[in-house]
């Protein structure tokens, strides 16, 4: 987990580049939700809000933000537009179109469920531009008996596969939107309902009822029962690696979701 800067704490170099985007800044709303981000924050300027997220290029993750600003002109509107990029004093700073959503709610009775459901049916119809990805055979093939067997990931689509429901932006019945892009991936459009699943086990569905709501996206419908059950077992191994990696109370419950879509599958 990175230390998580503010707004304030940038040197003036960086305040300097963003300013002359956006006019005075008033106030910056720090955020620590992230996962990743060394710098989250909503601006309020002269010229209006702007989410501005940042990376120091020296950082592990920083080829985040490339993937990022590859991605969002082809995964609108459900991604939040690019207004600018700025490099200065060694950070990598993205301004976003500021989303007033809060993250969804993946809980077995949230009205919130739909409005995912519609977002990952949009999103199962975008193919994955011509920029570099993640690819779903590289990802998760690795993680089963055969990995000649992962050829059954492979597709055109455009997959977010990071589903954590931060990731989600819900605001009232408007479409939902999906930030933070970094994972990326070219596959089969089924993926991403199938990545939900786990999200939802851990959101406290029983598992037959989390792969009911995966169905309603139109894609799942495209998936081979063998890819669903080879995806499971691999989606597990995933999860089992990083829980032992990174073992925290969330990623060992993922762990422990994706096992229990295996038992699932393995019922037929
Ligand atoms: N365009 C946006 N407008 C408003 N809030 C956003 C926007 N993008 C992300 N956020 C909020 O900031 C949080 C962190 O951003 P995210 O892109 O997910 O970075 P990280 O890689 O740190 O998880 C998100 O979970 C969401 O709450
Ligand atoms: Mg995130």
């Amino acid at each position: 987990m990175p230390v998580q800067q503010t707004w304030n704490s940038l040197p003036a170099d960086v305040h300097a580049a963003v300013l002359a985007q956006t006019g005075a800044v008033h106030r910056a709303d720090d955020i620590a939700a992230g996962y990743v981000s060394q710098l989250a924050t909503t601006l309020h300027t002269e010229s209006g809000r702007v989410f501005v997220k940042g990376l120091r290029h020296d950082y592990t993750f920083a080829w985040n933000q490339q993937r990022e600003a590859d991605i969002a002109p082809h995964a609108a509107p459900l991604a939040p537009a690019v207004r600018w990029r700025i490099d200065a004093d060694g950070w990598d700073l993205l301004g976003f179109e500021h989303l007033t959503g809060r993250g969804a709610d993946y809980a077995p009775d949230s009205a919130d469920l739909p409005l995912v459901v519609d977002a990952l049916a949009t999103l199962g119809d975008l193919r994955c531009p011509d920029v570099r990805t993640e690819d779903a055979v590289d990802r998760w093939a690795r993680h089963l008996d055969d990995p000649a067997d992962g050829t059954a990931f492979a597709g055109p689509a455009l997959l977010h596969t990071d589903l954590n429901p931060a990731n989600v932006l819900i605001d009232g019945a408007a479409p939902a939107r999906l930030v933070d892009w970094a994972y990326a991936t070219r596959g089969a459009a089924w993926i991403d309902p199938a990545c939900w699943i786990v999200w939802l086990i851990h959101s406290g569905h029983p598992a037959h009822q989390a792969e009911q709501w995966a169905a309603k996206v139109p894609s799942w419908s495209t998936a081979p029962k063998h890819s669903l059950d080879l995806f499971a077992t691999a989606l597990s191994g995933y999860w089992h690696t990083l829980a032992t990696e990174y073992p925290n109370p969330i990623t060992q419950s993922l762990r422990d979701g994706a096992a229990a879509w295996v038992r699932l599958r393995a019922e037929g």
